[in-house]
């Protein structure tokens, strides 16, 4: 397939393909064979060979490492699935059991995606990013949590360079078009005493889901690419624009913390002023969100005049409604 890709859609001979790949031409003619049944379009003609006409809009390794200008991210293994049941599930697994920094755990859609609070995430096949990075970063334990943000900053600008639509940040780690929840983000890390072991960052798009497709109880609240720009946008290209935004933000925040990127993040948040209630581990609190400081942590005035400071949790907006 690569080969045919670097043809740019010219033929190829089928001499010349089973030359490069070291295959028989029974063996390329049943390659061909596969990849049709993948769904990518290609024109055979005797004496002239074989020409790529048509590319799926496919979340495999070879779609998303076509032009992909990364470093490392993406640039490891990337496992890939048809059907999964969770993308952070198995990345989870292979972190434990040892795999390095950038590797990606892909699937087309996922039978248990999973979001924060143990709610389930709505992963139909071919409908969105169901994706799952593998990083190791040397940060001490209590400032993982700023991989959500540089993450959260790092989609954000991706998606609004691929679509063009403005995308706010909903603190912490929600991404909101039109008013409505477009992304989620589901950080999870294994610590020891004093380092991080690994952190997985889950990150689950809506990108072609027509909006009647959104089950009854999502569809107020959630949206998609297709949804809010009328257009589908091929997946692939927008992975490759993820991991490039996500690379260059996650070099910024390991050379200079959360400070480089705060500017960049508090642009995408419309929060400050907002009355909100926080739903955290430690009890639900409501008041005025006040500021976000300088790691990221929301600053909540209370009913009492208190500032409390929180660095996680679930907010629902009671006056003040972002992007
Ligand atoms: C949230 O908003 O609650 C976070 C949603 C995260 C969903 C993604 S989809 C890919 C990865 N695998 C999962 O099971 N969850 C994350």
């Amino acid at each position: 397939m690569a080969l045919l890709k670097a043809h740019g859609g010219d033929w190829v001979s089928g001499q010349l393909l089973a030359e490069q790949t070291a295959m028989t031409r029974s063996a390329v003619w049943k390659q061909i064979g596969v990849l049709r049944e993948e769904g990518y379009g290609i024109e055979a003609l005797t004496r002239r060979g074989y020409r790529l006409c048509d590319v799926p809009d496919r979340l495999s390794p070879l779609e998303i490492r076509d032009g992909l200008g990364t470093r490392v991210l993406g640039q490891r293994e990337i496992r890939y699935a048809k059907t999964t049941e969770s993308t952070n599930q198995t990345a989870k697994e292979l972190a434990a059991a040892g795999a390095p920094e950038g590797t990606l755990v892909v699937a087309e859609g996922q039978t248990r995606g999973r979001g924060r609070l143990d709610r389930r995430w709505f992963s139909p096949p071919a409908g969105g990013l169901y994706v799952s990075l593998i990083l190791r970063p040397a940060f001490p334990p209590a400032e993982a949590h700023r991989l959500v943000l540089v993450a959260a900053v790092a989609v954000a600008e991706a998606l609004n360079g691929v679509t063009g639509l403005k995308v706010g940040v909903k603190w912490p780690n929600d991404l909101m078009a039109g008013g409505r929840k477009i992304a989620g983000i589901l950080t999870e890390a294994a610590v020891q005493m004093d380092a991080v072991d690994y952190v997985v960052i889950g990150l689950g798009l809506n990108v072609n889901i027509p909006e009647e497709q959104f089950p009854d109880e999502l569809r107020p609240a959630a949206t998609s690419v297709l949804a809010q720009t009328g257009r589908a946008v091929s997946r692939a290209l927008l992975m490759r624009r993820i991991l490039e935004s996500l690379e260059a933000c996650y070099e910024a925040c390991r050379e200079g913390g959360f400070a480089p990127l705060r500017a960049r993040w508090m642009a995408l948040m419309d929060m400050a002023g907002a009355r909100v209630s926080i739903r955290t581990m430690a009890g639900s609190f409501t008041g005025e969100v006040v500021d976000f400081d300088q790691d990221g942590f929301l600053i909540l005035r209370d009913e009492a005049g208190t500032d409390r400071r929180f660095y996680s949790g679930d907010v629902t907006l009671l006056k003040g409604v972002p992007r």
